[in-house]
């Protein structure tokens, strides 16, 4: 992941001033100029019903008026997802922030012509490089619904692990569910990030005098 400022006078945590580029995704604040792409995929029931404040019928009102919030959200970060093999096309969107509880919980969905092609998992990993590097927090937390198992597996692929159930409210459904809560702690992330270091070469040779497998 690469992170770069778009403002140098504002502070590094801004994520208004941050673009962050992966492999095959740019990571940037929500413009207004997003809203009618954003309102295009975020209007899916599918996506409505596994997360916890997104309406339906989503209208691009509603996402003029999200992008208007996330000015007043001092404690959020959160990107708009693009991606460079699709021309730049906004795929998706997540983010991070401080809710009631201290840990900060991560968020995220993407467009349904987008499932299935680790764009989450993309998307997530560099939510958490970046939450991990630009602010001091020792964790992140996430939730999602049991029902969920591509969000459970995106989790899981990620490092988090889950640490108990309990309720979740949908506001599209206008009723809470069963969910499943999951952490990761910057010693795990830490730890993840430096394996690959110290992993076992791809295929397992034999070496001489240790005698054969
Ligand atoms: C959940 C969501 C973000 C996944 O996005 P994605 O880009 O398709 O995810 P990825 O491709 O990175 O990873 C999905 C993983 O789940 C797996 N998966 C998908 N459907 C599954 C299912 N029904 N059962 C088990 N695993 C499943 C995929 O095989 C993949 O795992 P793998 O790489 O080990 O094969 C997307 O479906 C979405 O936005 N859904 C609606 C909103 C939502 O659920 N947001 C999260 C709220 S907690």
């Amino acid at each position: 992941m690469t992170a770069v400022q778009m403002n140098s006078g504002s502070p590094p945590e801004d994520s208004s001033t941050f673009i962050l580029e992966t492999k095959r995704l740019v990571l940037r604040a929500p413009r207004l100029e997003d809203a009618e792409a954003i309102a295009l995929l975020a209007n899916n029931r599918k996506i409505a019903e596994m997360t916890e404040l997104i309406p339906h019928p989503y209208r691009i009102e509603d996402a003029e008026a999200w992008i208007a919030s996330l000015a007043e959200k001092g404690q959020s970060t959160t990107f708009a997802l693009f991606a460079k093999d699709k021309g730049l096309a906004f795929i998706g969107a997540c983010g991070y922030g401080l809710r009631e509880e201290t840990t900060p919980e991560i968020r995220y969905w993407i467009g349904e012509p987008f499932w299935g092609r680790s764009y989450a998992t993309e998307a997530v990993r560099a939510m958490i490089d970046h939450a991990f590097t630009a602010t001091d927090v020792d964790a992140l937390a996430a939730g999602c619904r049991v029902t969920n198992l591509a969000s459970r597996r995106v989790l899981e692929k990620c490092g988090f692990q889950w640490t108990g159930a309990g309720l979740c409210r949908i506001r599209a459904l206008g009723a809470s569910v069963p969910s499943d809560r999951f952490r990761l702690d910057r010693r795990t992330w830490a730890s993840l990030r430096t394996w690959g270091r110290t992993a076992l070469p791809g295929r397992a040779r034999t070496a001489k005098g240790l005698g054969k497998r």
